[in-house]
Order: structure tokens, then C-alpha cells, then sequence
């Protein structure tokens, strides 16, 4: 009896913990669980009528089950109050901050071709271009998470194993630490996420997501680790380290003049740079102190808020524009070309 009772109150403690905290999934785990993959005798159909049930950890979908359902809405799609982000949806112009897989169905050099999305299988760039790690990845393993993905904890195969934990983590502190409080369930990166008005999104100035940066590659940053710097740059440098840069295998130069566009360093504070006084979406930077709110302000000074990084140019999983690029370098007009160019080189035209 004793014990019965114990089971009861740990239930109910359970339930009540669930709703304090800011846990990151909401509404009824049967939104996302199923306990047997079968109702009425039949098996489960799995979201998005994608991958094959049963899947682990009881879900009712793969990764792109959950979040690339809206084939013909926007962002997120809404179960209840919960809003699913959307990374693949029919929508233009509601992308969110890392772009929208739908641009590799005309293009497989828009972005980065997962298994689950490419749509021609002839993306053939594996290895990762400047790689100096071969992370094993292929055309048919290349995942959404763990160690032929991006998201998760990246010295774990498998994309649901990787990640496990992660959505029911309290994520109000994001420290690196874990999958769960990492920015973005990008293990050991920082960054402030957007999560108010525009959720997942770079809308405005003033409404965006806040990337870490550093001002000088991380020597730590590795094929599984961003480094202890945290920094958004450091993460890609995963798969393309040799773009990135460090001390003591550096491909690119140190100081200019470069011999590959720098990365992890922070606007001069004389010169052209001195007129990026605002953020701009187009062409974005990253900050050394995180600000608690996102803020629309740079100072180039050399220091603290105004640092380069991969993102001031390219997307992170597909964009409208050739080589997942913010904007259409690849246009014969070269004031368009040079549209997010001239947001930090203001007198190149
Ligand atoms: C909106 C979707 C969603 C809802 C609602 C949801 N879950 Fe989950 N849950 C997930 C996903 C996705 C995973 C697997 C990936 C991960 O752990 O991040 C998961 C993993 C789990 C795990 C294994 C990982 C861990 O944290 O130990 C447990 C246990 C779990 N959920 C229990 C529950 C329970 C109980 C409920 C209802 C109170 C619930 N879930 C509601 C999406 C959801
Ligand atoms: C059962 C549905 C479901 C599945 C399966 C699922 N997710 Fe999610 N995921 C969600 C929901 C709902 C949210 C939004 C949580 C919130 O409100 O912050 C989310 C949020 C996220 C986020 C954003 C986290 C943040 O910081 O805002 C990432 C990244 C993510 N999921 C990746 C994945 C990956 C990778 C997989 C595959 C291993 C996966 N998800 C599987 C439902 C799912
Ligand atoms: C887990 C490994 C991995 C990580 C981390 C990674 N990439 Fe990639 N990236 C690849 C692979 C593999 C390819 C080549 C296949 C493809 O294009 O899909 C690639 C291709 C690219 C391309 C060329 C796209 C094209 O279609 O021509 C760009 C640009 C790029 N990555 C940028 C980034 C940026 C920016 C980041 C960080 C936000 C990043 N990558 C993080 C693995 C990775
Ligand atoms: C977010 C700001 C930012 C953006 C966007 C940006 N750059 Fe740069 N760029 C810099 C900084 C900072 C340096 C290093 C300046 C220094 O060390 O004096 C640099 C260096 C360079 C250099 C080498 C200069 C030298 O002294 O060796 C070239 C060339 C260059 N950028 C071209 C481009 C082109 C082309 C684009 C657009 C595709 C671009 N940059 C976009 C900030 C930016
Ligand atoms: C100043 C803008 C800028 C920055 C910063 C930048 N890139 Fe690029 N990247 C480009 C452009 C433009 C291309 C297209 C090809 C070219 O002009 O070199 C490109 C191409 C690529 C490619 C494809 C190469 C190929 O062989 O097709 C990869 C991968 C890539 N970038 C990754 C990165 C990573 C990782 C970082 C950060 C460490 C980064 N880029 C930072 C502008 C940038």
C-alpha cells in the first residue's frame, strides 16, 4: 500500500515538475509518443509518412516527420499550443534563421543535402569541402543528427540516440554543457535563441537569433567540438575546418593580407567597417558577451559585438541562393552580388 502510494505521488510530482520547468516540448506526449506504434490493431502511420515505424525512443516520426511536415504552409505547424518549427515548408519568405530545405528540390547547391532530403542524390561533395578530418559522412549517412549530422552530441550515431534527452531539457540557461542546453540542440555551442515573437527566426534588426563568436579561431574546435570557445564558426569548422583557421594549422592566413575570407575576428575599428553601426539580417555578426535580448546594435571596435563569422554570409541548412549564401552572390549585377559584401565592406561597390 505504502508503496503504491509512493508510485502515485512520484506521478503526480512527475506531471507537476513537467509543467514548472521550462520544458521545451509541450501538450500530450501521445502528440509525439505512441506506446505500441498501433491503434485499433493497425500500425501507426508515421508523420509526414516518412521513415519506418516503429521508431526509437516510442516517437511517432523521424526528425523531418516532426519538422518537415507543412508541405504546403509556413514555418511551424501547430499542435495545440505547441508549434513544431518547420525546416522544410512549401512558404517563401518564412524561413527560418538556418533557411528552408525546400530550395535543394531545384538545386541540390543551395544547401546541405541530408539523406532524408536531397532530392536528385547527386550532391557530391563528400568529403565536406575543407575538411581536415574525413567525418565519414556520405550520401546515403549525411543526418540531421550525431556523427553524420550536425545536431546532438556528434560522437554518437544515430539521430534520435544523439539527441536523446534534449527536447524535455530546460533550456532557460544555454551553457554548451548538454545537447538539451545547447544552442539550438547544437552540442557545445552558444548563442541566445529567439524564442519570443518570431520563434526560430532572424525577422528584424532588432528580432533575430544571437550567434557567439570569438576574435580569433578557436584552437580548441575540432571534428566533434565547436571548441570551449562555443562559437557558432567553430561549429562548422567541424566539417570544414580548414576554412576556419587556427593558430597552429592555419591554411588562411593569420592577419592580412588573407589568403581565405577570415572568420572568429572582429571589425576593425578604423576604415570602411566603422560604418556597420547596425545589425544587419543580411549579413549578420556575432557577439564575444551574448546580450540577454537581441540587440540591434554593432560597435566596430575591434572587440566585444561586431565579429565575423560563417553565418555573415552563408545559411546553415539551405538557402534561396547558390552555396547556401544569404544573398545572390552568384548574380551578373553587381550591386547585387555585393549586397551583403558592402554591409561590412562599405566602400566596395
Ligand atoms: C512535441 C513532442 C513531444 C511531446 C508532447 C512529448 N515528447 Fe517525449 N520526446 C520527444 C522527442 C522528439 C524525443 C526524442 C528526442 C529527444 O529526446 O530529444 C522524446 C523523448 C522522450 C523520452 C526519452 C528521452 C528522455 O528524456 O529520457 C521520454 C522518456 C519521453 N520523451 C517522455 C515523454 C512524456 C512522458 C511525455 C508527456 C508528458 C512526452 N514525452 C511528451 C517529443 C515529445
Ligand atoms: C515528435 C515530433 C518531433 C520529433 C520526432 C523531433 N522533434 Fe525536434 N522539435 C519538436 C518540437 C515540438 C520542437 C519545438 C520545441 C519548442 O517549443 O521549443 C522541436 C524543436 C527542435 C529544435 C529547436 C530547439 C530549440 O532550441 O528551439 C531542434 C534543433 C530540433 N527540434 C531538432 C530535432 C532533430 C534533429 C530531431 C531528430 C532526431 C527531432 N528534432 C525530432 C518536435 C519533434
Ligand atoms: C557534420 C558536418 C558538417 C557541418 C558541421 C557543417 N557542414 Fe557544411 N557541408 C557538409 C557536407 C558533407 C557538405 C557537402 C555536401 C552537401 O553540399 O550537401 C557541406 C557543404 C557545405 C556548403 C556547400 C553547399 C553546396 O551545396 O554547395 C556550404 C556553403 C557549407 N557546407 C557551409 C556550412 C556552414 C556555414 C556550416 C555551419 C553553420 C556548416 N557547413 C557545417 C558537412 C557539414
Ligand atoms: C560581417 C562582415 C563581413 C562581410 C559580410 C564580408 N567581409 Fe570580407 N572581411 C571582413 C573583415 C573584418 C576582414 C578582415 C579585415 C582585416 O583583417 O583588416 C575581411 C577581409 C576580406 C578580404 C581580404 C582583405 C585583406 O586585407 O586581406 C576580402 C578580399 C574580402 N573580405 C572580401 C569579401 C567579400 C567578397 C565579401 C562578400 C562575399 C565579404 N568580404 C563579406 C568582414 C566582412
Ligand atoms: C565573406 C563571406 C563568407 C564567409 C565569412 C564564409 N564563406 Fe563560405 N563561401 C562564401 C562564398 C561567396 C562561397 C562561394 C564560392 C566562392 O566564392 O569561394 C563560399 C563557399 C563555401 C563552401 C563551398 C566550397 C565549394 O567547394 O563549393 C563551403 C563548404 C563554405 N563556403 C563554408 C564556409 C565555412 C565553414 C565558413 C566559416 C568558417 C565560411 N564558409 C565563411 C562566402 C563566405
Amino acid at each position: 500500500m505504502k508503496r503504491l502510494l509512493i508510485f502515485i505521488l512520484s506521478i503526480f510530482f512527475t506531471i507537476t515538475f513537467y509543467g514548472q520547468i521550462k520544458a521545451k516540448v509541450t501538450g500530450l506526449c501521445s502528440n509525439c509518443h505512441t506506446m505500441h506504434d498501433s491503434q485499433g490493431g493497425s500500425p501507426m502511420a508515421p508523420y509526414g509518412g516518412l521513415g519506418t515505424a516503429p521508431f526509437q525512443c516510442l516517437l511517432r516520426g523521424n526528425c523531418l516527420g516532426c519538422h518537415g511536415q507543412s508541405s504546403t504552409g509556413g514555418e511551424y505547424v501547430l499542435w495545440g499550443s505547441q508549434k513544431v518549427p518547420q525546416v522544410y515548408h512549401a512558404t517563401e519568405g518564412t524561413d527560418l534563421a538556418a533557411g528552408n530545405f525546400k530550395y535543394l528540390g531545384t538545386d541540390d547547391n543551395k544547401g546541405h543535402n541530408m539523406f532524408a532530403i536531397d532530392q536528385e542524390d547527386n550532391a557530391s561533395m563528400f568529403p565536406p569541402p575543407g575538411y581536415k578530418t574525413d567525418p565519414g559522412i556520405t550520401a546515403t549517412n549525411f543526418s540531421c543528427a550525431g556523427k553524420y549530422g550536425c545536431h546532438g552530441d556528434r560522437t554518437v550515431t544515430g539521430e534520435t540516440t544523439s539527441m536523446k534527452g534534449a527536447h524535455h531539457a530546460d533550456d532557460s540557461i544555454i551553457d554548451g554543457n548538454t545537447t538539451g542546453t545547447s544552442y539550438r540542440f547544437l552540442k557545445g555551442v552558444l548563442g541566445l535563441e529567439n524564442n519570443d515573437d518570431n520563434p526560430w527566426q532572424n525577422a528584424s534588426p532588432t528580432d533575430h537569433n544571437e550567434y557567439k563568436g570569438l576574435t580569433s579561431p578557436d584552437d580548441s574546435a575540432s571534428a566533434t567540438s565547436p571548441g570551449t570557445g562555443g562559437s557558432i564558426s567553430g561549429f562548422c569548422a567541424e566539417c570544414h575546418e580548414y576554412y576556419h583557421g587556427d593558430d597552429l594549422d592555419e591554411t588562411g592566413g593569420s592577419f592580412s593580407p588573407w589568403m581565405r575570407h577570415p572568420t572568429d575576428i572582429s571589425l576593425p575599428s578604423s576604415g570602411e567597417y566603422t560604418n556597420y553601426i547596425s545589425y544587419s539580417i543580411v549579413a549578420p555578426v556575432a557577439r564575444v558577451t551574448l546580450p540577454d535580448l537581441p540587440s540591434g546594435v554593432v560597435t566596430p571596435t575591434g572587440a566585444n559585438d561586431d565579429i565575423v563569422m560563417c553565418l555573415s554570409c552563408h545559411g546553415a541548412h539551405a538557402t534561396k541562393f547558390y552555396k547556401l549564401m544569404r544573398w545572390d552572390y552568384a548574380n551578373s549585377s553587381l550591386s547585387t552580388a555585393l549586397k551583403g559584401c558592402n554591409v561590412c565592406h562599405t566602400s566596395k561597390n
